[in-house]
């Protein structure tokens, strides 16, 4: 694997690539690599012929200072994790990126109003800005995104459909630890206690899909997860899996899923669940 710093040599990277007639997989990351990462890399490296992972912890997609300066790097465990999967990696300064601060506004519409986009000011506007300037570098015939950030998948694919960008956007499943635990590289700041209450978030959204309808699904989650004294519960939204806009009852439509956000300590950790 070529770990590239600069624009100008990605950019020279894809020309060759494509100069070869070869396809392109996409993974972008804030690195802190972990085994969600390496699924989508693998999957991206049995779908294309040339691999570029990108690992940029994007300061204006936090909206909240603290966040971004605990934000986990390590970036030679990173380069050693996807090393035998991705052909290239970009890993770029602040500088390389943004030498002077960023101008796109995006408007992503209903998508991006609830959940993360409502508790967070200007974080999609952050992550179209990066993804928007990545896909324009990387031109991927497909680019690989986890699920469990389900609303930015929304978000690029409305980015995506806006700019007339033609990557294909490919969703891929969530990877758990083996207690259950959505993998993120938020993960990394639990203590080991906090790591295995954790646990319990998952549980609990497993255990939601016995409970009948809208309400009583909200009820049994919000009841369970005030039991924990670690936890406090940002939001738990039931939505459309299409609009992301709330339901009150499974009815309403084709597909349904639950999105959690739970503050264990001070880390804030996400996760969502299917229901139809
Ligand atoms: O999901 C992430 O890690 C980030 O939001 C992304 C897509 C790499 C943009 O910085």
């Amino acid at each position: 694997m070529l770990i590239i710093n600069t624009i100008a040599e990605l950019k020279k990277a894809v020309e060759d690539v494509k100069s070869e007639g070869k396809t392109i997989g996409f993974v972008p990351t804030m690195g802190a690599l972990h085994d969600g990462h390496l699924s989508l890399i693998k999957r991206a490296r049995l779908e294309n012929d040339v691999v570029f992972v990108s690992i940029f912890v994007n300061p204006v997609q936090f909206n909240n200072q603290d966040d971004l300066i605990k934000y986990p790097r390590t970036l030679d465990s990173d380069v050693e994790l996807i090393g035998d999967y991705a052909d290239y990696a970009f890993a770029p300064s602040v500088e390389e990126i943004f030498p002077t601060p960023p101008t796109e506004e995006y408007h992503f519409g209903p998508v991006e109003e609830v959940m993360e986009g409502a508790a967070r000011p200007g974080h999609f506007n952050g992550v179209g800005v990066i993804v928007r300037r990545l896909l324009d570098w990387v031109q991927p015939d497909k680019a690989y995104f986890g699920e469990k950030d389900y609303q930015q998948i929304a978000v690029i694919r409305e980015l995506v459909r806006q700019c007339g960008i033609q990557s294909e956007i490919v969703p891929c499943p969530i990877v758990r630890e083996p207690n259950g635990l959505a993998m993120s590289s938020r993960n990394r700041r639990l203590t080991p206690d906090q790591f295995e209450t954790s646990a319990n978030i998952y549980r609990i959204l497993v255990e939601s899909r016995k409970q009948g309808d809208v309400p009583q699904i909200k009820a049994f989650v919000e009841a369970e997860i005030a039991k924990i004294s670690d936890f406090k519960l940002d939001y738990f939204e039931i939505a459309d899996d299409k609009t992301l806009q709330t339901v009150h009852s499974l009815a309403e439509a084709d597909g349904v899923m639950g999105f959690i956000t739970v503050y264990v300590g001070e880390v804030r950790l996400i996760d969502n669940i299917r229901y139809k």
